[in-house]
């Protein structure tokens, strides 16, 4: 089945959770994956892999099986997702469980999060917890990428996200808006500060 359908399956079952129409453009998956060098020390753990719109991107640019994790709420498209990218390591959970889950696996410490949750449309008790998760693998050293929609940008849930970041990890790298996107986004991403010792 054609991909885009696949998403607006998911959509029409369940439009909170999914948050968009379409999968990200090929023009918003490549801002998504620029200059990330994942592997077996760096994991790239993706939150909310949808359709695998990045994760075709990603399977293109990790170095081994063990280089990347994706977690996925919806059992369809995880089913989907298993068929489509057989090499890569996708699990259906809650991004509410990150750590724990990653810890299951025995993959090696996460070096990039690639996050695609809609945290505008998600419920405020979820996406807190979802930082919460995020907080945890920041501390370990990480970099941390998402996209926000040009017309959600100021939604309340939006400026939380990027105060929450903002104030432990400092000012964001924002992409220029990517247009060829349905609707237009900007990716923003923060590293952890490794504090300088002795
Ligand atoms: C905006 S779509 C992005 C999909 C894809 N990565 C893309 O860019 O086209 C968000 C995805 O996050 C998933 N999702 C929502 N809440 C989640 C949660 N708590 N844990 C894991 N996945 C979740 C949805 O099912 C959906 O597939």
């Amino acid at each position: 089945m054609n991909e885009n359908i696949e998403f607006l399956q998911a959509f029409l079952k369940n439009p909170l959770k999914v948050g968009s129409i379409a999968p990200s453009s090929p023009e918003l998956a490549q801002q998504m994956v620029a200059g990330i060098r994942p592997n077996e020390e760096s994991v790239v753990l993706e939150l909310g892999v949808g359709t695998g719109a990045i994760t075709k991107f990603l399977q293109d640019i990790v170095a081994t099986r063990e280089s990347y994790l994706g977690i996925e709420i919806d059992r369809t498209l995880v089913k989907l997702l298993k068929v489509n990218f057989p090499a890569l390591k996708i699990v259906r959970g809650n991004a509410c469980d990150a750590h724990s889950t990653h810890q299951k696996t025995g993959l090696g410490k996460v070096g990039y999060i690639i996050c695609c949750l809609p945290f505008v449309s998600l419920p405020n008790d979820v996406g807190e917890k979802v930082l919460a998760e995020i907080d945890k693998f920041m501390e370990q050293g990480c970099v941390f990428r998402t996209f926000q929609y040009a017309h959600g940008y100021y939604f309340p849930s939006a400026i939380k996200l990027r105060e929450h970041m903002r104030n432990r990890y400092g000012k964001a790298k924002r992409s220029p808006l990517v247009v060829k996107n349905v609707p237009p986004a900007y990716t923003l991403t923060w590293k952890t500060v490794q504090s300088e010792k002795g």
